[in-house]
């Protein structure tokens, strides 16, 4: 079936670059976008349009790194550093997803609330319960939204949903049984990290990953208090990564959330193994965890994505998330002098970056499934002249919420 959307087409195809297509098509299909035009072409004149008018038309955004059992405890705790607001809030609010029936309700309004901000494609924890993950995997597909998700796994040190070591990895086998007929999401292993998870656990599931060819999550290197512990608790490994790597969780495409205190030898190893940082600029501000050097691990070759870590992130919308981002690398260049990161750059890193990790392609690519948002800024206020597309794209990423979103494609079809 042949679909043709009009509007402002916007999009970042490669890494600091913004294209504008004024007044543009896209056709797709079968969801499967064929091409970007600047006309309708004559072959499809005779077909219907969908008409979003003056409507911008972007690629839609990917979020990398959130916990779905901290939606209710959004802008909780944040006076607290991480591992203090893990023990006094999170570990007890997680816990919570022991219930099936409050587990629905949270995953529900979670996946029902990223659509309609305009994600489509994550890489979420869920909390350690085995029912929990299957309830969020079954709600995010019915939303629409598609990526990896993950059963927690957390046998040391993490009060109320803490495991016991062989239980974790039968469950883990158990919760993988339940994934095989979802079609939008899949399973990732999610040690959660190197504080929560004994030797034995984290090679429990380093082997679950390698036998069955399953990508990895975790957090690096986020705080000084954590880094100092892990240290602590493998005086054998000088640093953080070579734990994760020596027990087979540090490979291609690992997801590793926040890395605000790697060094230049961890961006390297990072770069090496083809692992990706996912940066969280807000919850690391809340967190008082620190400003991560994005610029520095982009030079170092290593692929970076955003994430909103909700909650220690505050902002589930990742317009939000992006603006955050380019703000604390602002303070960044204050402190240190490396450059900070432009819109296009943001952008880029929040939506192409995420896409790319998943398979699809930078920016709207031809052979890939239609990810796409579709932005009315006329709620805006009155701008003083005519703006151009990317003026209107910069606005609408700083100022727009979800009553501006008119359409939200994911895998070429409108989820709103
Ligand atoms: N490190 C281990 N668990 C967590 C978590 O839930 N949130 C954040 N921000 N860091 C973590
Ligand atoms: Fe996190």
């Amino acid at each position: 079936m042949t679909t043709i959307l009009h509007g402002n087409i916007i999009h970042a195809p490669s890494f600091g670059t913004l294209e504008t297509i004024p007044d543009g098509y896209l056709i797709l299909e079968d969801g499967v976008l064929r091409a970007l035009s600047p006309v309708l072409p004559a072959q499809y004149a005779s077909c219907p349009v969908t008409d979003y008018g003056d409507g911008l038309i972007l690629p839609s955004f990917a979020d990398l790194h959130l916990h779905a059992p901290q939606y209710p405890m959004l802008g909780m705790g944040m006076d607290l550093p991480l591992m203090e607001w893990l023990s006094a809030y999170t570990f007890r609010t997680e816990a919570r997803f022991a219930d099936p029936e409050y587990a629905r309700r949270i995953c529900r309004q979670l996946a029902r609330d990223l659509i309609t901000s305009g994600t489509t494609r994550v890489a979420m924890f869920s909390s350690c319960h085995t029912a929990a993950t299957l309830i969020l995997m079954e709600e995010l597909e019915k939303a629409g939204v598609t990526g990896y998700v993950g059963k927690v796994n957390m046998d040391r040190s993490s009060g109320p949903v803490q495991e016991d070591t062989v239980r974790s990895v039968a469950e883990t086998l158990r919760w993988l049984d339940g994934c095989q007929d979802f079609h939008l999401v899949s399973p990732i292993i999610t040690p959660r990290f190197v504080p929560s998870c004994t030797n034995e656990l984290l090679a429990g599931l380093g082997t679950l990953a390698r036998e069955r060819g399953l990508p990895v999550q975790s957090h690096l290197s986020e705080s000084a208090g954590e880094v100092e512990l892990v240290a602590q608790l493998h005086p054998d490994c000088a640093r953080y990564w070579e734990i994760y790597n020596k027990y087979g969780l540090w490979k291609e495409r690992t997801l590793m959330a926040h890395c605000v205190l790697s060094d230049p030898r961890e961006q390297e190893a990072m770069a090496e193994a083809g692992v990706w940082a996912v940066h969280c600029a807000a919850s690391n501000v809340n967190l008082c965890s620190g400003t991560a050097g994005v610029r520095a691990l982009l030079n170092r070759g290593v692929h970076v994505a955003l994430g909103s870590d909700i909650a220690g992130g505050d902002q589930l919308a990742m317009n939000r998330v992006i603006v955050d981002s380019i703000r604390a690398s602002k303070l960044r260049q204050m402190e240190t002098g490396e450059p900070f990161l432009t819109m296009p750059e943001a952008y880029y890193l929040g939506s192409s970056a995420g896409h790319i990790y998943f398979g699809g392609g930078a920016g709207f690519q031809t052979g890939c499934k239609l990810h796409a948002v579709v932005v009315n800024d006329a709620r805006l206020p009155e701008p003083a002249r005519e703006l151009n597309l990317a003026e209107r794209f910069e606005r609408a990423v700083y100022l727009m919420d979800r009553t501006d979103i008119r359409a939200v494609y994911s895998e070429g079809v409108n989820r709103l």
